[in-house]
């Protein structure tokens, strides 16, 4: 890392490096304390400035005794990287580098008693995709993974969240110094007012009480008017039943986002799947009719849309 930061070729390796021409993928494996000390950084942020992907390490076990960030991703993440960046058009195919990108995914859940939750059947794929698509695209990429069961990203720093409550305050931290921030995790609107500490019980003969339930805050509302650096793009999901893209276009002013991904959800399409159909709402009056397809197209899009805006 260091040397291809600062062009030195003294060996076959880094001489070929300086020639090369194509997308250039770098997966590193180190010590946690040397991936993090300031000269690997400013190595690491060099490299993805002009353009190369590097992927974030593993966490886990390392070559002593410790264990922390710096294992070398699983080579079947690599190899998915590397065909994600050779399946993209030359010309876009960095064009997030030196951005930093935070995606919201999956389902949140709403605890009642300790074994119990208001929930939802989010799977989380379609976050998963844009934080994969938006790595290969070369940029930062913070996935705040509410309940998902689905294998980490190369290349993504995966932040782990279960309420409403706790996605905002991950949202908001994360978004500081973000470029965009994609909301495409399903929220509870709504959570238990009151949470009991012990199970609750059935009681024989008597019906249960009644669930008291207060408001959760509107993450995506809030990200959109706060705006934590200027020119953060800020993009909401939407699910309809009807009047798709009124209901849209509505939803889109009232939230304050820059565009809106709506998807059309019936009795025929599941929650879970591998493809999804839907129309981006931009703040500008634009819409952009993506075709049913898988997740990872409906992704190109949306990074599409995000970094002309961001140009
Ligand atoms: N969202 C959010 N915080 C919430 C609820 C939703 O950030 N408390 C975000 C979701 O991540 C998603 C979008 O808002 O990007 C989805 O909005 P939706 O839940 O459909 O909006 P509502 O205003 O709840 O719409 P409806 O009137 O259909 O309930």
């Amino acid at each position: 890392l260091a040397k291809a930061a600062h062009g030195m070729a003294d060996d076959l390796l880094t001489n070929t490096l300086l020639t090369a021409r194509c997308p250039v993928v770098f997966a590193p494996a180190m010590h946690t304390e040397m991936w993090e000390h300031p000269a690997t950084r400013e190595n690491v942020a060099t490299l993805r400035r002009r353009g190369a992907i590097v992927i974030e390490p593993a966490v886990g076990r390392l070559t002593g005794v410790d264990t922390g960030k710096g294992r070398l991703p699983d080579p079947a993440a690599i190899f998915e990287t590397c065909r994600r960046v050779l399946a993209r058009d030359r010309a876009t195919v960095a064009d997030l580098a030196g951005r930093h990108v935070v995606v919201s995914a999956g389902g949140t859940r709403e605890p009642l008693d300790p074994v119990r939750f208001l929930g939802n059947r989010s799977s989380g794929k379609q976050g998963y995709a844009l934080a994969a698509v938006a790595a290969a695209r070369g940029a930062r990429v913070t996935l705040l993974a509410a309940n998902t069961e689905l294998p980490d990203p190369a290349g993504v720093d995966v932040v782990r969240v279960s309420t409403a409550v706790e996605l905002r305050e991950a949202a908001l931290k994360a978004a500081a110094d973000a470029d965009a921030v994609v909301m495409a995790a399903a929220v509870a609107d709504f959570r238990p007012a009151h949470y009991a500490t012990g199970k609750i019980k059935k009681v024989e003969g008597r019906e249960p009480a009644p669930v008291a339930l207060v408001r959760n805050p509107d993450i995506l509302a809030e990200l959109s008017q706060r705006r934590a650096r200027p020119g953060q793009l800020v993009v909401g999901f939407a699910a309809e039943t009807d009047d798709v893209l009124a209901n849209g276009r509505a939803k889109l002013a009232r939230k304050g986002c820059d565009l809106l991904v709506v998807n059309e959800v019936g009795e025929r399409k599941v929650f879970g799947g591998d493809t999804n159909e839907a129309v981006v709402l931009g703040a500008d009056g634009s819409d952009t009719p993506v075709p049913h397809g898988p997740k990872e197209a409906l992704a190109e899009v949306v990074w599409d849309l995000v970094a002309e805006r961001l140009a």
